[in-house]
Formats: C-alpha cells, sequence, structure tokens
C-alpha cells in the first residue's frame, strides 16, 4: 500500500474526481480527511469508505472560507495528527462569453479555484513544516496548456494555480515538502454532465469531443486518482513543480482529425 501510515486532507471528496482520490487513497492506506460544502454527499462518501474497510472522516468546509480551512486543519489535527498529503481538488468550472461575465462570477471563481487552493496550502504548508514534510497534489486544468471559449476565470485560476505550484516548490523543495500539479483532460463527472447537457445536440457534441480527445473517450476519475497516488507517495520523490498532463493526447494535437485525404508532402533537398 503507497499511501499506509500517512495523513491525507482531499478537498471536493463529495463527488467526481475528489470522491475517486478519497477512495483510492483510502484504499491505498491513507486516512482521508475528505471536505465538500455539502455535508450529506460528503458524510455518504466517507461513509462507504469506512464500510470498505478503509479510514475516513468528514469535514464541512468551503474552502473559500478561512474560518472552514482553519476547522478543517484543525479538526484533522485533534483527530489525526499533523498533515502528510494536501490534494487540492475542489473547484467550480464556468463557461460563459466574457463580455456577459459578472464582477460576481469572476470573485466565484477566483475565490474557490485560486482563493480556496492558497487558504488549504497554507495552513497545510504550516503542519508539514512543523512535523515531517509533505506532499501537495493541485488539481488544475488542461486549460493551462490552451484554452476553450467562455473560460476566463476559470482559465486565470487554474493558471495561476500552476503559478503557486512552481513558486512554493522551489521555496519549499530544500524543506521536505513538494508541490506538484495534475492538469486533467476531460473526465467523466458532473463537469462532463453539464457539457453534455447545455450541447443543442448531443450526438455533435459526442463525436466533437471524440475527435479532439486522441484516446477517442473522457477519462475516469480514478484514472486521474492513480496520477494523484503516484504524486502523493514517495515513489515521485525528486518530482516538484511538475504539470502533470492526464488528458488522453488532447493536448498533443494541434488540430482535430485530418478533414481530408492528403497526398504526401515533401520538401526539396
Ligand atoms: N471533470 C473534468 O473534465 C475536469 C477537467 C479538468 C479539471 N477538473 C478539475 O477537477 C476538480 C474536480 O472537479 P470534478 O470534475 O470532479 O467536478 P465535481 O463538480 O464532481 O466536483 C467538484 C467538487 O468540489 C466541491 N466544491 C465546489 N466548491 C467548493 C467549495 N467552495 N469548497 C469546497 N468544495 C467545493 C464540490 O462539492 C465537489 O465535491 C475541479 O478542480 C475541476 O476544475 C475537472
Amino acid at each position: 500500500m503507497r499511501l499506509q501510515g500517512k495523513v491525507a486532507i482531499v478537498t471536493g471528496s463529495s463527488s467526481g474526481i475528489g470522491r475517486s482520490i478519497a477512495e483510492v487513497f483510502a484504499a491505498e492506506g491513507a486516512a482521508v480527511v475528505g471536505a465538500a460544502p455539502n455535508p450529506d454527499a460528503g458524510e455518504q462518501v466517507s461513509e462507504e469508505i469506512r464500510r470498505r474497510g478503509g479510514d475516513a472522516r468528514f469535514v464541512r468546509c468551503d474552502i473559500s472560507r478561512e474560518e472552514d480551512v482553519e476547522r478543517l486543519f484543525e479538526t484533522t489535527r485533534k483527530e489525526l495528527g499533523p498533515v502528510d498529503v494536501l490534494v487540492n481538488n475542489a473547484g467550480v468550472n464556468f463557461a460563459k462569453a466574457f463580455e456577459k461575465t459578472t464582477v460576481e462570477e469572476w470573485d466565484r471563481v477566483i475565490n474557490t479555484d485560486l482563493r480556496g487552493t492558497f487558504l488549504c496550502t497554507r495552513l497545510a504548508v504550516r503542519s508539514m513544516l512543523d512535523h515531517a514534510g509533505g506532499s501537495i497534489v493541485n488539481i488544475s486544468t488542461v486549460h493551462t496548456i490552451a484554452s476553450v471559449h467562455g473560460a476566463a476565470p476559470y482559465d486565470a485560476a487554474k493558471c495561476g494555480v500552476i503559478g503557486l505550484t512552481k513558486a512554493l516548490a522551489i521555496e519549499f523543495a530544500s524543506r521536505g515538502i513538494r508541490v506538484n500539479a495534475i492538469s486533467p483532460g476531460l473526465i467523466d463527472t458532473q463537469i462532463w454532465k453539464d457539457v453534455q447537457d447545455a450541447a443543442p445536440d448531443l450526438e455533435q457534441c459526442l463525436a466533437y469531443w471524440r475527435s479532439n480527445i486522441p484516446a477517442g473517450r473522457v477519462g475516469s476519475p480514478e484514472e486521474i486518482a492513480r496520477a494523484a497516488v503516484f504524486l502523493a507517495s514517495d515513489e515521485s520523490s525528486y518530482m516538484t513543480g511538475t504539470n502533470m498532463i492526464v488528458d488522453g493526447g488532447m493536448t498533443s494535437q494541434l488540430v482535430s482529425a485530418p478533414p481530408y485525404e492528403s497526398k504526401p508532402v515533401e520538401g526539396d533537398l
């Protein structure tokens, strides 16, 4: 078990990628503290993990609220001791034309996706510096490589998360704290359901995304959780400041499927 004896906080554990990270971490031996604003769904995930023999608990927490984050870390310290791993997974997606984006919408996305990551990281670092160091894993997005229409606040926040990852990686590398990010492509969670629901034509939507993902499918939350185990564990002991892309090849593709059969193109010698 690759996370045996580790205390891990996973934000946004009540659904999707965070839920899978909490489940896989517990199966790898970690004592997991899940956090999310919705206690019913969050408690249910932790209960299900315990039913399968894992060590999991849940703290209601809106990561954009400083007092909630303080309570999350204080509860963890009292019940389990110092934090070894923090996964900053909680986040809200956003898709709307920039000229229609309001200041309230901008603030909501930035406060959750970037400020929330800062607030959790701040307390994790304090605990890790006082103890045996640790590993911080930030869930960002392939939007940090290239963007799509209507994602300005989300992309600004998530690119900020990569900046934070690199800044803290170098600041703490000599003091036993590693900080890495994972940038998932399209993953089968509520976000993918929302994308499908918002499309006027579902078939067209599925064909469009298939052609834009060389692997030909969306990823599963567990495929992100497996990458998070690697970055959280000592297997990645020489990695810090990395933005690990897990996207089925999406960001390696300059254009989608060839539109026509072309003759070979050969340059003159
Ligand atoms: N699904 C994708 O295609 C995809 C792709 C790239 C990145 N991501 C990132 O993965 C992360 C998880 O998203 P998901 O796809 O599992 O979506 P999801 O909506 O299923 O999960 C989001 C989680 O974050 C929690 N959350 C939202 N606001 C919060 C707040 N203020 N405080 C604490 N928790 C809060 C939710 O309760 C939920 O548990 C997000 O950061 C998202 O940006 C997802």
